[in-house]
């Protein structure tokens, strides 16, 4: 399975810093796509709107089936920490952008502005870990994600995962985030993976597969840990 390269930078950030810009206004689309132009991986396109606004109803439906405290991995502007406070979950959003935990500490949210591979308070008490919306990417190696992860969470604790529709993708590459006006970003590792790649190193890391849910065109998959020794597989 292909790993990416590890360029230091994060996703969207650096050179016109297209993410940046785009949270400013809250809308807009960002295509991600690969560094190289023969790179056979498609570009992805979001709709920036999507980060800045609320929750959706089955994103609430999701939160309302987990324990807390919550730690939201890549939270981005908070939409869904704000969620898991009106559910009455205390929640932290850790992200790399300034202006998203910005955005987040406005909605009232608590965020810290850092790396998911940095120290994050509360290692291994979080009950629920949540990687939502292509963020099973963040640092383009899903294996060792996986196993940040596993660091982070108590060991009765639910990592939530969304995975990519396709159940069948499974790539890592060296990507650039690119605005509607032309801005691009550094590039940064990054990973998309469905079920399979997401079931497959989840077992072999040290996780339990304990449901997988399919809502309005999206999937979501349930991790439980089991106990012994973290390993990360690439
Ligand atoms: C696709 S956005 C997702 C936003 C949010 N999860 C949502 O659904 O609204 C990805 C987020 O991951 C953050 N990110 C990227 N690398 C990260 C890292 N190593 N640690 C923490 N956050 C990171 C980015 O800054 C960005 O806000």
């Amino acid at each position: 399975m292909p790993t990416a390269e590890a360029p230091a930078a994060s996703f969207g950030q650096g050179e016109s810093e297209p993410y940046a810009r785009a949270l400013l206004t809250g809308t807009g689309t960002l295509t991600l796509r690969p560094e190289s132009g023969h790179d056979p991986d498609e570009p992805v396109t979001f709709d920036v709107r999507n980060w800045c606004e609320d929750a959706s109803t089955a994103e609430l439906s999701l939160l309302q089936s987990l324990r807390g405290p919550v730690l939201d991995v890549g939270c981005g502007p908070g939409r869904l920490l704000a969620a898991a406070r009106t559910l009455g979950l205390a929640a932290l959003g850790i992200d790399t952008s300034a202006g998203a935990v910005g955005l987040a500490r406005d909605r009232g949210a608590r965020a810290l502005e850092q790396s998911i591979f940095a120290p994050v308070p509360q290692s291994g008490h979080w009950q629920s870990v949540i990687l939502l919306d292509g963020n099973i990417g963040i640092g383009g190696n899903v294996g060792a994600l996986l196993g940040r992860c596993r660091q982070l969470i108590a060991l009765t604790g639910t990592l939530l995962v969304e995975v990519e529709a396709d159940e069948h993708i499974d790539t890592a590459y060296s990507a650039v985030l690119e605005d509607q006006h032309g801005n691009r970003s550094e590039a940064f590792a990054w990973a998309r993976t469905g079920t399979a790649g997401l079931v497959s190193r989840a077992q072999a890391g040290g996780w339990s597969v304990t449901a997988i849910r399919r809502f309005q065109g999206r999937v979501f998959c349930s991790l439980s840990p089991r106990p012994g020794p973290v390993r990360s597989i690439p």
